[in-house]
């Protein structure tokens, strides 16, 4: 059997991998879904990058393309109906999308892990939580029946699990939602991943045990200096554990920016668009903000900046000609034509 250190001796002898290059980089991202209605636009240049030890927290309306950019980065999308038409994912240097789907898997199985929204339906019903825990101990760190068990344990402790030594008996269904959520995040980091990508993991829970989840994954990032990508359309999460933020409209990043910056200067209109859709206490008794109109039909993207439809700021400009990314600082960007009057300089 392949050792774990042969694995990881593989890993890091890909062509191109180089451990002084950005943990993960995505460049001019293209995903499109080919399917009898028409070719469904996704993701349409989707750019960002994550350092080790950092939380980027990617941001947008539903629809707007965050999942299926996760998808893609982990290279789990089915092809047909989707297609990767263009762009680049970087692990360390390395294209993942140039690798043999060997190779991929064994970069996704050992650096890249995700955590999925719905806990119940990416565990396995007919297996004990131990079970599917040990497995990934055997299978990938070639560890006995014995010491996969001591190691499914421990997994279980590190998220808190109560009475971790009887519970990895239990079956995925004797264990409640936010319980549920933790075993996911144990399974996620069971093979100590570089990168961690987390699909809004607590919109199925209640309130309370968000909290708890996102307090539990914000301590492990910080204890294992892992990037965490973490996908949410709930401005509050971001502001408590993001570090960066990309916003994401039609399958674009339209601006990213570090956090304090997103809530305290927005440079792009959608940004501030977003942030006044936020229901604020201090404001209570007056008329929710929405943001008017709709997010567009992928399968007929507006042209010129997709955006234009909803925009205030909107000029003759703005139909015609997509926005190319303005610097604003060193690690921000927007995609605005009047980025300057957006900003007030
Ligand atoms: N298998 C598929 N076939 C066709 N279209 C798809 C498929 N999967 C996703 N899409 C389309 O891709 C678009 C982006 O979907 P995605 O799941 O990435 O949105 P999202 O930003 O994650 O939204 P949410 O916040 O609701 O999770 C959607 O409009 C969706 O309809
Ligand atoms: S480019 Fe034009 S439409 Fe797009 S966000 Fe800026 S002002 Fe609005
Ligand atoms: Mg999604």
């Amino acid at each position: 059997m392949t050792g774990v250190t042969d694995i990881r001796a593989q890993i890091d002898a890909l062509p191109g991998l180089d451990p002084r290059a950005p943990l993960l980089h995505v460049e001019d991202l293209h995903v499109e879904f080919r399917t009898r209605d028409g070719v469904a636009k996704a993701v349409n240049g989707a750019s960002f990058h994550l350092s080790a030890g950092e939380t980027l927290a990617i941001l947008g309306e539903s629809g707007c393309g965050k999942s299926v950019t996760a998808q893609a980065v982990m290279g789990i999308l089915d092809t047909p109906p989707a297609h990767i038409t263009n762009g680049t994912v970087r692990y360390r240097g390395v294209d993942l999308l140039g690798l043999s789907e060997q190779e991929r898997r064994k970069v996704r199985a050992n650096r890249i892990a995700m955590i999925f929204q719905d806990a119940l339906s990416a565990l396995n019903p007919v297996y004990t939580v131990g079970f599917q825990l040990g497995e990934l101990f055997r299978k990938h760190r070639g560890l006995s029946r014995k010491d996969a068990k001591r190691r499914a344990v421990e997994s279980l402790d590190q998220v808190r699990i109560p009475a971790a030594g009887q519970r990895i008996n239990d079956y995925p269904h004797q264990f409640s939602g936010g319980m549920r959520q933790r075993v996911m995040i144990a399974m996620a980091l069971a093979l100590d991943p570089e990168v961690l990508i987390a699909d809004e993991p607590t919109t199925a829970l209640d309130v309370t045990v968000q909290a708890q989840i996102m307090r539990l994954l914000a301590e492990l990032q910080r204890q294992r200096t892992m990037g965490l990508i973490l996908i949410t359309h709930d401005m509050g999460v971001v502001a408590d554990v993001a570090d960066r933020v990309s916003v994401m409209y039609a399958g674009k990043v339209v601006e990213e920016a570090p956090v304090y910056d997103i809530y305290g200067r927005p440079a792009h209109p959608y940004t501030q668009a977003l942030l006044a859709s936020i229901p604020r206490l201090d404001l209570k008794g007056r008329p929710l903000n929405v943001i008017r109109g709709l997010p567009p039909a992928l399968t007929d993207i507006p042209s010129g900046c997709a955006f234009h439809p909803r925009c205030g700021y909107a000029r003759e400009i703005c139909r015609q000609e997509q926005p190319p990314a303005y610097r604003i600082a060193p690690h921000r960007e927007s995609r605005c034509h009047f980025i300057r009057e957006v900003l007030g300089v």
